[in-house]
């Protein structure tokens, strides 16, 4: 059965499937008596029965102009009956829900003023647990958490419970890992441009040391008066650019991270003669990336590599890691990374590549920040006042130095207001904090439901790379952190700064300030 809808550049349709199983579907375009070859549309998490959500993005290959598309309609393949949209219908399919109510957010703003960084346990659980069954096939799978992602220990014990070792870049984060007990080889070192005090902090607590370059031997040797790691993991870089199919994805060769693969070799050549034993892969070349292709194509140019180096040097290769880089749907009608397919992908170039070289000890390691932590994070903030002159703006109590994504990198964020997830979107606002900075806006031309001073708004995505980034600019003071249980009640995981916070390095002078 099918039914047909108006399409745009980009339009989610919702579909109610009815038998297939499957990771995508085909979808035929037409109108204006042009037939265009079929798309094949992913779907988020796999297809299976009942409603979901399916994004049909246009691009220029598939013939149709933009500003052609409204004269496009979708059919969708048998066994799926697709719902014609209306208006209500496609805002519907425009949205994220957000995983805390109205109720829920005024509760805890009674006992802790917004703006505040709320964080969802039983999601940051139930993502690690589909994680570690996406990667079951592989022994030795371990998951270390980029701690700069969301360096709270609350967050870091929970992850720590489901499996979960730490990733570290610095001193102070080797401590924060510390604190939450994670130590030894639950902690993978990944700095670069690193100093001696975090390189020793690193040895002394038996981590893996990841080494950013081949000059690092000999800094490590020192370090640890020649008595070297029995393993130590190397920081590749290939160069040129890295691509899946057609689409350049980022340029290595512009990278200021890892090392050549002579470099490398080198490296184990000169490690072993120190004792090294045992050696780890590492590279991160493409970031926020939501291809599902990303990691097998990684894994693929690394387990190549292993095998290489490996037959150069006979170097016992223990351990690949993959990094970070997994993406999120940040707009709602992107699709999500689909870690299962993920997972499998690996599966298959490990299969097609290592374990015929009788390379299949060889554990799989991940460093992943924003895969596991973005999407169960919100920046809860208040409307505090609105302006109308060129355009409308809405300004909150959050501003960029609670979320620095959207000014830095021009990053979208969803926006919900609590209360009015159901509202058609029928106003355009800049959605700003009080910075001193015009780029301070979570939201530029957003078409969101009508807004009252006092409502209460959620900045979607914002659990990796949101607190972790804050600044004081302006003096702003940064803002608190909160978990919501997976019993529904929440706590307190880290108080707002207050001014005694912000002027505490000027403890050793004569200046007094009050509060
Ligand atoms: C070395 C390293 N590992 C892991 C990560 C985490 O990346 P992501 O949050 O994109 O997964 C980063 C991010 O900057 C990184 O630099």
């Amino acid at each position: 059965m099918t039914n047909r809808l108006i399409w745009h550049k980009m339009t989610c349709i919702t579909a109610e499937v009815a038998e297939s199983k499957s990771t995508s579907i085909g979808v035929a375009i037409a109108g204006e008596g042009k037939e265009l070859p079929p798309k094949v549309c992913p779907v988020p998490n796999g297809l299976f029965l009942g409603l979901r959500r399916i994004c049909v993005e246009l691009s220029s290959t598939d013939g149709v102009l933009p500003g052609q598309t409204d004269a496009f309609s979708l059919c969708c393949c048998t066994g799926i009956f697709c719902t014609l949209p209306t208006k209500e219908e496609r805002m519907f399919t425009m949205k994220k829900t957000p995983f805390v109510t109205l109720e829920k957010a005024m509760e805890i703003k009674q006992q802790i003023p917004t703006p505040f960084h709320l964080y969802d346990e039983a999601g940051i659980r139930a993502n690690a647990q589909a994680l570690q069954a996406a990667f079951a096939w592989n022994k030795g799978f371990r998951e270390y958490f980029a701690v700069k992602a969301t360096p709270n220990p609350y967050i870091l014990k929970i992850l720590k419970e489901e499996g979960c070792g730490c990733d570290c870049a610095s001193y102070t984060e080797l401590l924060l890992a510390e604190a939450v007990g994670v130590t030894g080889h639950d902690v993978m070192f990944s700095s670069n441009v690193t100093p001696e005090k975090d390189m020793r902090k690193a040895y002394e607590m038996g981590a893996y040391i990841n080494l950013d370059d081949a000059t690092h031997v000999d800094f490590l040797e020192r370090i640890c008066g020649g008595k070297v790691p029995e393993t130590v993991c190397l920081r590749y870089n290939p160069g040129g650019s890295f691509s899946l199919g057609n689409t350049i994805m980022d340029m290595p060769r512009d990278a200021k991270y890892g090392m050549t693969e002579d470099q490398m070799a080198g490296a184990i050549n000169r490690l072993q003669k120190l004792g090294t034993k045992h050696f780890g892969i590492h590279a991160f070349l493409a970031s926020n990336t939501t291809a599902n292709e990303y990691y097998p194509e990684l894994a693929s140019q690394l387990f190549r590599l292993a095998v290489r180096l490996h037959n150069a040097t006979g170097a016992h290769i223990a351990f690949i890691n993959l990094s970070g880089g997994i993406g999120v749907d940040y707009r709602p009608e992107q699709p999500a990374s689909n870690i299962a397919l993920i997972g499998a992908g690996v599966r298959d170039r490990y299969q097609q590549i290592l374990t015929p070289q009788g390379m299949d000890d060889v554990a799989i390691f991940t460093e992943l920040g924003r895969f596991m932590l973005a999407p169960f994070g919100h920046l809860v903030a208040t409307v505090l006042h609105q302006k109308h002159i060129y355009r409308e703006y809405v300004g909150l109590d959050a501003c960029a130095a609670d979320l620095m994504r959207p000014a830095m990198y021009g990053a979208y964020h969803h926006i919900t207001v609590l209360g009015k997830e159901d509202a058609i979107l029928d106003h355009v606002y800049d959605v700003t904090g009080g910075l001193c900075e015009n780029n301070d806006k979570f939201a530029i031309e957003r078409s969101l439901p009508a807004i009252d001073v006092g409502d209460l708004v959620v900045i979607h995505d914002t659990g990796a790379h949101g607190y972790s980034m804050g600044y004081n600019y302006n003096g702003k003071l940064r803002s608190a952190e909160v978990l919501l249980k997976s019993d529904g009640s929440f706590q307190l995981i880290r108080r707002a700064e207050t001014p005694r916070d912000y002027f505490a390095t000027f403890d050793f002078t004569d200046f007094h300030f009050a509060e």
